[in-house]
């Protein structure tokens, strides 16, 4: 349990405007305005910054200070924000955070050149932090970006096909989000210096985390409020993502409700005007709940694995981050 939550979240909204004004800084004023607006435009436009609180808060955990990383904490929110651009143009996505998406705001050459620029920054940042030694911790960031191209290319393969099951699905989420939010433990664990034992709960707890995470994102998909969200409901359906709801939705599913489900995965997504029809399906099928569930039993996993940590206030506020997220609702 989250010991003092009002105090976490005090800490949270203080050291989340500390890397926002760092973050503010790096793409200021600089020339070419042509790459770097862009890049100030999706760094400053807001995002839960769960990313670089990982890194700090990693770095507690095995007894070291917010102030050892907080360059690698900028380098990994550098680097989300890379995956985010590119995936919304892999996605069609016209909203994220409100605002529409990079390659809408500008185009998709800026946003492709805009994502690699913001990779190569994060490996910059991720280097000031990373000491003499810096090969752990550049492993884990490389480690962390191949995964994640992994993922996204699975990601997009399951788009067409018809037959993914719900195990492929979970690897998949392994690779494209979970493995992020691991690296993030994993960079802060190490450059605070955790040994080996601490590394593994760390990495244990951020992959569990991240399974969770994105479990939620595709539930707040379709069970979201579009203004909290930030994107549009129902993204996944339009365009035919395999989620964890809809396939499992697939697997309970019987008669018509059943024949309405497979036309997702038969016309590759569905029509805009029909989010609203395919809910009501989820709602009826009792696919919310089953998704709830199976989100907190990778929390739990993540809970399990933050309480073997030994640096009581670093545990403590991975356990508190972990219970904050079950409550999101962006
Ligand atoms: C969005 O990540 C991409 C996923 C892995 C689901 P976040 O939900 O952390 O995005 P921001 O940074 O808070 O906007
Ligand atoms: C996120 O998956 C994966 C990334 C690596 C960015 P989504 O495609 O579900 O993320 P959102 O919903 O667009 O943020
Ligand atoms: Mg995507
Ligand atoms: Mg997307
Ligand atoms: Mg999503």
């Amino acid at each position: 349990m989250c010991e003092n939550e009002k105090k976490y979240k005090q800490l949270y909204n203080r050291e989340v405007k500390k890397i926002e004004n760092r973050i503010s800084k790096i793409f200021r004023n600089k020339i070419p305005s042509s790459l770097y607006k862009p890049s100030e435009y999706i760094m400053t436009g807001g995002g839960k910054r769960i990313r670089p609180f990982l890194v700090l808060a990693s770095a507690k955990a095995v007894g070291s200070e917010f102030k050892n990383v907080y360059n690698a904490a900028v380098a990994v929110e550098l680097l989300h924000n890379f995956t985010l651009v590119h995936d919304d143009i892999m996605d069609n996505a016209d909203k994220r955070r409100n605002l529409p998406t990079l390659h809408k705001k500008y185009d998709t050459g800026t946003a492709i050149l805009t994502g690699d620029s913001l990779t190569a920054f994060a490996y910059k940042y991720l280097l000031l932090d990373a000491g003499e030694k810096p090969h752990d911790a550049i492993t884990f960031f490389t480690d962390g970006v191949i995964k994640v191209c992994e993922g996204q290319s699975l990601d997009a393969d399951f788009e067409k096909r018809k037959n993914v099951t719900i195990a492929e699905y979970k690897k998949m989420i392994s690779q494209k989000t979970a493995a992020l939010l691991e690296m993030c433990c994993a960079i802060g664990g190490t450059i605070g210096g955790g040994s080996k034992e601490n590394l593994k709960n760390l990495k244990s707890y951020g992959k569990n985390l991240g399974m969770a995470f994105q479990l939620q994102d595709d539930y707040l998909d379709i069970a979201g409020e579009e203004n909290h969200f930030g994107k549009p409901i129902g993204g996944d359906l339009i365009e035919g993502k395999k989620t964890f709801l809809l396939l499992k939705a697939l697997e309970v599913a019987k008669g018509k409700n059943k024949n309405e489900l497979i036309k997702v995965v038969k016309n590759n997504g569905i029509n805009k005007k029909d989010v609203l029809k395919y809910k009501l399906i989820y709602k009826d099928l009792g696919i919310f709940e089953i998704t709830k569930k199976e989100i907190a039993r990778y929390t739990r996993k993540a809970l399990n694995a933050a309480k073997k940590l030994n640096n009581d206030e670093g545990k403590n506020l991975l356990i508190c981050l972990a219970e904050d997220l079950l409550g999101r609702k962006k």
